[in-house]
């Protein structure tokens, strides 16, 4: 989640050219995304609480119950391919080490970037595991079990094509919501991720503030780059969603001027839910953050992660009381969910 040490030491770089303040004349939040609408239900890797996630099966499952965006984590193949996995590892989600025995780093990982999307093809996709010396189990105990059925990987354009299909079929208009993974690594294996998704965003028509997109990243210098010098270069102008986590890295963003110069180029704020209620709250006495007034106060959107039926916080005894605390009593704007049929749910039972 987080980004680089390299990250940590320019941060205070990042905030040093810090001038905007809430009350310079700048167009931001929700007053630049036209189709702008609460609350969001964001298909987190799809409905990934019943189908291993970011696969065809569970972006369908998600569009079916309802999700308003669906989520794409991004990563590059070595042959200049975007595709759509949350790690450029592959060895917790597929069978790689079956396949390709032999491709694995020094480090014991099997990378993305090293393989071409033909080989990324004859790959068998599941849940997520963790090894356990030789033996695979899942992170989730109750989801889709491991080895099972038929699951493979997909380009992002693919993954529009079948949001545009569906949009087609159904006659819903239901957005993407791209995340650019690990930018600063990709650079190192000389590959410029954000300009390829900006590409197939183009491609397919997303490039205005009116479509239904929003663009995330964790990292603050290369959301800026995108605002400053890549949209404007390629004549495009989409919703940005700064990412943010609960490493230290992204504190100076989460001062009253860090999140200033954050509303200067990003139109919304995409937080971890602990820096809205801190974790170590219990239920008879939340500890709530001023995070969203003020992300709110400069126009920011703010759509926290992640809201899993199956790990649930401690400071709540069942997933509608976390959704009512986050969408009511918080007012946040949207939630990315790996479970958006008992969100939608939510949603039009309660708010
Ligand atoms: O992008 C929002 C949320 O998905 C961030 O967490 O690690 O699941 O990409 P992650
Ligand atoms: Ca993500």
């Amino acid at each position: 989640m987080s980004f680089s040490k390299i990250v940590v030491v320019s941060a205070s770089l990042f905030l040093s050219g810090c001038g905007i303040t809430a009350n310079d004349n700048v167009l931001i939040g929700k007053n630049r995304v036209a189709n702008w609408q609460s609350k969001l239900v964001i298909a987190h890797r799809g409905a990934s609480g019943y189908l291993p996630e970011h696969t065809i099966a569970a972006k369908a499952m998600a569009y079916a119950q309802g999700a308003d965006y669906i989520e794409q984590d991004l990563v590059m193949t070595r042959d200049g391919e975007v595709v759509v996995l949350h790690d450029h590892h592959l060895d917790t989600v597929s069978n790689v080490r079956d396949v390709f025995p032999d491709r694995a780093r020094a480090d014991g990982r099997f990378y993305v970037i090293d393989f071409t999307l033909s080989e990324l093809r004859q790959l068998a996709v599941s849940e997520r595991f963790q090894m356990d010396s030789d033996h695979q189990s899942a992170v989730f105990e109750d989801r889709f079990p491991l080895g099972q059925s038929s699951f493979g990987i997909s380009t992002f354009a693919e993954e529009i094509e079948l949001v545009h299909g569906l949009n087609k079929s159904t006659g819903r208009s239901v957005g993407i919501y791209p995340e650019i993974k690990s930018p600063a690594f990709h650079r190192e294996e000389e590959k410029d991720i954000s300009m390829a998704v900006l590409e197939v965003l183009r491609e397919y028509g997303y490039s205005t503030m009116q479509d239904k997109v929003f663009l995330q990243c964790f990292d603050p210098f290369e959301l800026q780059r995108i605002h400053d010098e890549l949209l404007p270069a390629m004549n495009m102008a989409v919703p940005l969603v700064q990412l943010l986590g609960t490493g230290p890295e992204f504190e100076p963003l989460l001062t009253e001027q860090g999140l200033q110069r954050v509303a200067a180029y990003a139109d919304g704020i995409g937080p971890s839910m602990f820096l809205i209620i801190k974790p170590d709250s219990v239920a008879t006495g939340l500890q709530g953050t001023d995070l969203v007034e003020r992300a709110h106060g400069l126009g920011l959107i703010v759509h926290p992660y992640t809201f899993r039926r199956d790990q649930l916080p401690a400071f709540v005894e069942d997933f509608d009381e976390l959704l009512q605390i986050y969408l009511d009593d918080m007012d946040v704007d949207g939630v990315f969910t790996d479970f958006p049929d008992l969100t939608v749910t939510f949603l039009e039972s309660n708010l």
